[in-house]
């Protein structure tokens, strides 16, 4: 495994990152599709043997099952100094007042939730999982550099959100000397590239790590255009994402398979290793909900693709509709 910073920080994070998403209680929460306890742990452990150090959750995600499982799986299987643990907030937790968004209030509550259901007493990367329109950003931003001041949090980061959106939280967290996020959590992969117009260049500007989430297009770039698997059936969100370009996208999806068999590996494989060049990305997401999905993940970060490669997957490409935000 590689090791890189987390953009300009200090902190080492692998060149993949396990995306936590697929493992949770089926029946509790939005995501019918993920994996139970005893099936989950097998993903978590074969992770970290491969030297995955780099494990991201939320708090919304199969209604704080997720972070359940991998909290408990993590401090049976790691040492809690090498690996480096994210989760999120803004999603709505309860029905009622206050039960999401990113007000002090929410936050406070929030991290300390997270951090009961995890078995932790810190998370190394907290991130806002979206913009909240209806609290000022000086808010979040203050109550988020007291969960790092209070030693909750060691790094904040955020997720897909415009991007003078991003620009205006990094501006005011300067301003005010608070702590500033030092990652971005967005929507990236062959099939989504409009984050190359500005946020990618931003991200590089500032010095920011980029971890890019459902990086395979959540497995459409791993098989036939036509194919569907349970989690593509059952994936209410995922299927929001894949509907305005299907035409241009199935084009992508087929030079992915050419090159795979040209090189005789995994089409994910392809799909990631171009994610993982392309600048200034740090470390994709997967999604692993078979363990050979983890052993493509891990074999993707030492695959080099050609120039010409990589044009080839590009130049299918047309613009698509702003999404994931
Ligand atoms: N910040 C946000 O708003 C946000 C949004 C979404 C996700 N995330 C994060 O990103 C992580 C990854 O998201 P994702 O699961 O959508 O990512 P993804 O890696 O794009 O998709 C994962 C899916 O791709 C298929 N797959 C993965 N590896 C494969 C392989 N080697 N061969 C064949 N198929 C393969 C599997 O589909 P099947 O299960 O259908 O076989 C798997 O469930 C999540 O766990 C979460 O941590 C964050």
């Amino acid at each position: 495994m590689q090791y890189v910073k987390l953009g300009r920080t200090g902190l080492d994070v692998s060149r993949i990152c396990l995306g936590c998403m697929s493992y949770g209680i089926p029946d509790r929460g939005a995501h019918p599709w993920t994996l139970d306890e005893q099936s989950s742990r097998p993903f978590i452990k074969q992770a970290l043997e491969a030297g995955i150090n780099f494990f991201d959750t939320a708090n919304v995600y199969s209604d704080g099952t997720s972070e359940e499982i991998v909290g408990k799986a993590l401090k049976e299987y790691a040492n809690r100094d090498e690996i480096v643990i994210a989760t999120k907030v803004h999603g709505k937790m309860r029905q009622g007042a206050n039960g999401g968004g990113l007000s002090r209030k929410v936050i406070m509550a929030e991290i300390d939730h997270s951090l009961q259901r995890l078995g932790t007493d810190y998370v190394d990367l907290y991130q806002i999982h979206r913009w909240d329109p209806n609290t000022p950003i000086e808010e979040t931003l203050e109550a988020l550099n007291d969960v790092v001041k209070a030693g909750k949090a060691r790094y904040i980061g955020a997720s897909s959100m415009a991007s003078w959106q991003f620009m205006k939280a990094l501006d005011i967290s300067k301003q005010n000397g608070w702590a500033r996020f030092v990652s971005m959590q967005n929507y990236v992969n062959l099939l989504y590239r409009e984050e190359e117009r500005e946020m990618l260049p931003l991200c590089k500007e500032e010095g920011i790590g980029v971890i890019p989430w459902s990086p395979l297009a959540r497995g459409r770039l791993t098989r036939d255009w036509e194919e569907e698997t349970s989690r593509s059936e059952s994936d209410s969100f995922g299927q929001s994402l894949y509907q305005a370009s299907a035409e241009a996208d199935r084009k992508v999806v087929e030079r992915v398979a050419e090159i795979a068999s040209e090189r005789d590996i995994p089409r994910a494989q392809v799909a990631l290793a171009w994610v993982l060049q392309k600048e200034p990305i740090t470390a994709p997401i997967v999604g692993a909900t078979k363990l050979h999905h983890l052993q493509d993940a891990v074999a993707a970060v030492d695959i080099v693709l050609t120039e010409d490669e990589i044009n080839r997957l590009e130049e299918s490409y047309i613009p698509h509709p702003v999404t994931g935000f």
